[in-house]
């Protein structure tokens, strides 16, 4: 344990001494991995050791990642989760482990709860208000996300009713209706985001970030099914009688829950609840059974500080179904990525007819052998995406020839790429015809262009009036009126978003661009730190890898763009057609902090000085050492000292960390 707190404190002082090298001298000490090595060492060390977590980690401060600014929350009562039982004989092993310890357990009944698969969260209420909400995090410390679960609709501010305790935490799941989240990785996939894999990740990733509109633009809802209030008597004998208060007080509650006397009843139930499960708009993993009075709960009390032994989830094998693949296509990605996938002879799957399947890269069709009219298993468990898991081979079965990767690209017929440290292989030809639909189709979402999706791309190459991005800007409302679903409007509507998409800035254009792992944040770096396309373009990659947050692949990437003749090229029309090849000089004048003038004293919680610093600068304000009448406020951390009777006695306004970050994310 003394070890462990050593190390800790070590591994803080490394990390401390390299970001300030990097951040505050300019003077990288340390590589990006060994920066990412010692990070995660102390990431796990503290996972491992709650009680080593300290306000100055700089674990809790993560530049780019966005969570890095939201403060720890230790629960009053550890978030435990669940033991599993997947079969009735398991759930009959559970119920004689408690009688055993506790005989009433016999007859006591039980409630059964659908497990909601999302995100946990615990929601602390103080005299009926909800003034603090977390996520799980490791059991023991969670991140407040306070900010964000006030976005989700239906977590009641106030509650309703009477009885409540003083304080309690009211422990629930945030999740992602089916239809919500269907339309939000629509939505991302027409802005060139990479989809949510399921509700789960997209519930948790919109929990955690850092602008609260975000996570109310996605929508997220919550069911409650548990409360601790240390030190204070709830006014409910039974956990069903728990469920029903809940309800009074103004939480949502899954609808479906019943109170059974034994586990003979119990067996029926979940048999039925079973086949209900994919009839629901949310996803659910099973069935929590739970020991209905809530006085056997304190004394059953918990296994380690993990799982409690009054409660136990029936899980349910993910659906797995066997059926034919009668095909393997590939799909070409905007990178030239082959994408293979399996065409299926269609099968229900929890209620979803599926007919594709996706078989993630070569490699994985080789090491599992899938071939051409297999039977092959399929699953979509939880996963929206449905996978082909492997072949069943039945004995003396004829089959098809082993699968062979091509050599031609199935578009264009050019040479296919297989980089030895990648799985992923590659259409060689940057004008493949598969390539340049999806990166038309990138382009336009990324700067913007509204009204130009797959089909009318694909109507434009179709007619020959666009061969790459900088055709686009040459489309006149003539050459749209001649395709089929374009009238007069329309046509001048389409031209007009073309055209305005020349005023983006720079970082916008190269996301567009679609340079292979080039996103729109490493896009950002590039642009700020070469202001202009032409300083990019004559950088070597040794500069462009120095540039901090932007690693080796980033950087051999844009200079392999840049290096081809081809796309040289386009970028002199681009400039032609008029184009913006600029990045704005930061956000002076603009943003929320636009004018104002902050001072910063003591240690605020997650931030660090300089990253507090880069915030009210990004948000157009700027920082200064000493408070003045002037001054718009002084942000204050832990010690501060002689700044703060300063701002005192000039009565300028004081405020916290999570205010700032409450400004700084305002909309101007
Ligand atoms: S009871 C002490 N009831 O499943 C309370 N959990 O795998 C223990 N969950 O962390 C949890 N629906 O986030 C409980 N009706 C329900 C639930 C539920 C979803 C989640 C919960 C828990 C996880 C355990």
């Amino acid at each position: 344990m003394k070890g462990a707190a050593a190390r800790a404190a070590e591994l803080r002082r490394l990390l401390e001494r390299a970001n300030y090298a990097y951040y505050v001298l300019d003077r990288p000490e340390m590589s990006d991995a060994e920066y990412d090595r010692l990070f995660r060492e102390l990431q796990d060390l503290e996972a491992a050791h709650p009680e080593l977590s300290a306000p100055d980690s700089p674990t809790h401060r993560i530049g780019a990642a966005p969570a890095s600014a939201f403060r720890k929350h230790r629960h009053l009562v550890p978030m435990l989760s669940l033991a599993n039982a997947f079969n009735e004989a398991e759930l009959a092993e559970w119920k004689d482990r408690n009688a055993r310890l506790l005989a009433e357990v016999r007859t006591s009944g039980y409630t059964l709860e659908v497990k909601i698969d999302g995100a946990a969260v615990s929601l602390t209420y103080d005299d009926a208000v909800f003034v603090t909400g977390a996520t799980r995090g490791n059991g023991v410390v969670g991140e407040d996300v306070t900010a964000n679960l006030r976005t989700v609709v239906d977590i009641p501010l106030r509650l309703q009713g009477k009885g409540w305790p003083k304080r309690m935490e009211v422990r629930g799941e945030v999740y992602f209706s089916k239809s919500r989240f269907e339309k939000v990785n629509h939505e991302r996939e027409r802005q060139g985001e990479p989809a949510f894999a399921n509700p789960r990740n997209a519930a948790a990733g919109s929990l955690r970030q850092l602008d609260p509109k975000i996570t109310r633009s996605r929508g997220l809802r919550i069911f409650c099914f548990h409360v601790e209030a240390p030190g204070y008597k709830l006014p409910v004998d039974t956990q069903h009688e728990l469920l029903e208060r809940l309800t009074a007080w103004g939480f949502p509650v899954e609808p479906h829950h019943r109170l059974v006397p034994d586990l003979t009843a119990a067996h029926a139930e979940i048999t039925k609840l079973e086949a209900l499960l994919p009839t629901l708009d949310y996803g659910a993993d099973g069935i929590v059974v739970k020991v209905n009075p809530l006085r056997l709960h304190a004394e059953l009390g918990t296994v380690g500080d993990r799982e409690p032994r009054w409660a136990i989830a029936r899980k349910f094998a993910p659906e797995v179904r066997v059926t034919k693949l009668k095909e393997i296509r590939i799909n070409v990605g905007r990178t030239g990525a082959l994408n293979p996938y399996a065409v299926l002879e269609p099968v229900e799957i929890g209620g979803v007819t599926v007919s594709t399947a996706t078989l993630h890269n070569f490699d994985l069709i080789e090491a599992k052998d899938i071939r051409e009219g297999d039977w092959v298993e399929v699953t979509r468990a939880g996963e929206v995406i449905p996978q082909v898991l492997g072949p069943v081979i039945k004995k003396g079965a004829r089959r098809s020839r082993p699968y062979k990767p091509p050599d031609r690209c199935p578009v264009c017929k050019s040479k296919v790429e297989y980089p030895a440290d990648e799985v992923m292989a590659y259409c060689s030809n940057v004008s493949c015809p598969g390539r340049i639909l999806e990166s038309i189709v990138h382009f336009a979402a990324a700067m913007d262009i509204r009204g130009l999706g797959y089909e009318r791309v694909r109507a434009l190459l179709d007619a020959k009036l666009v061969k790459d991005v900088a055709d686009l800007y040459e489309l006149t409302p003539m050459h749209l009126l001649a395709l089929e679903g374009f009238a007069e409007k329309s046509a001048h509507q389409l031209v007009e978003a073309i055209q305005a998409s020349k005023r983006q800035p720079l970082s916008t254009l190269l996301y567009a661009l679609g340079i292979r792992h080039v996103g729109a944040q490493g896009a950002k770096l590039l642009a700020r730190h070469f202001g202009t396309m032409k300083a990019l373009r004559n950088a070597t990659a040794e500069t462009i890898n120095r540039i901090p947050g932007i690693g080796e692949a980033i950087a051999q990437a844009v200079f392999g763009f840049f290096d081809e003749a081809k796309n040289r090229k386009l970028l002199e029309r681009l400039d032609k057609l008029g184009l913006n090849f600029k990045e704005p000089a930061a956000t002076e004048g603009r943003g929320p902090l636009a004018g104002k003038t902050y001072v910063i004293t003591g240690t605020l919680p997650s931030l660090s000085r300089a990253k507090a610093k880069e915030l009210i600068e990004a948000a157009g304000g700027h920082v200064v050492d000493s408070v003045s009448k002037k001054t718009t406020a002084v942000v204050v951390g832990a010690d501060a000292g002689s700044k703060l009777e300063r701002a005192k006695s000039l009565g300028v306004p004081v405020i916290d960390e999570a205010e700032l970050l409450r400004r700084a994310h305002r909309k101007p």
